[in-house]
């Protein structure tokens, strides 16, 4: 099972959720990372839930064409949407303590 590290605010949490595990399906429960996580729509509109990895990039599957328009060239910066994501393997998350605005517009 996938041990996710999760930063925010100047703290770490850490611990092991199932596997095919979304964040935002299991902060939606209330289950961790929940009450941290930052999300909003669960469905890639609205980039609230935009975390950069930090570790374990090479196991997620390659970012869909949602994060392409929410994230942009933050893709690049490591950014991704944790909500379009089902973690397979271990992963290290860092959410900003602001929301990032849509790359895309709409
Ligand atoms: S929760 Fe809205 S884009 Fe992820």
């Amino acid at each position: 099972m996938p041990v996710v590290t999760f930063q925010k605010g100047g703290e770490t949490f850490t611990a092991e959720v199932p596997d095919n595990a979304n964040l935002v399906v299991r902060a939606g429960i209330k289950k961790f990372p929940w009450p941290h996580l930052r999300y909003g729509c669960g469905m890639g509109k609205c980039a609230k839930c935009a975390c950069r990895v930090l570790d374990g990039a090479a196991h997620l599957p390659p970012p869909n064409w949602k994060e392409d328009k929410q994230l942009g060239a933050r893709l690049a910066q490591g950014y991704r949407l944790v909500c379009q994501i089902w973690l397979t393997h271990d992963v290290a998350l860092a959410q900003d303590d602001a929301p990032l605005p849509p790359a895309g517009g709409s």
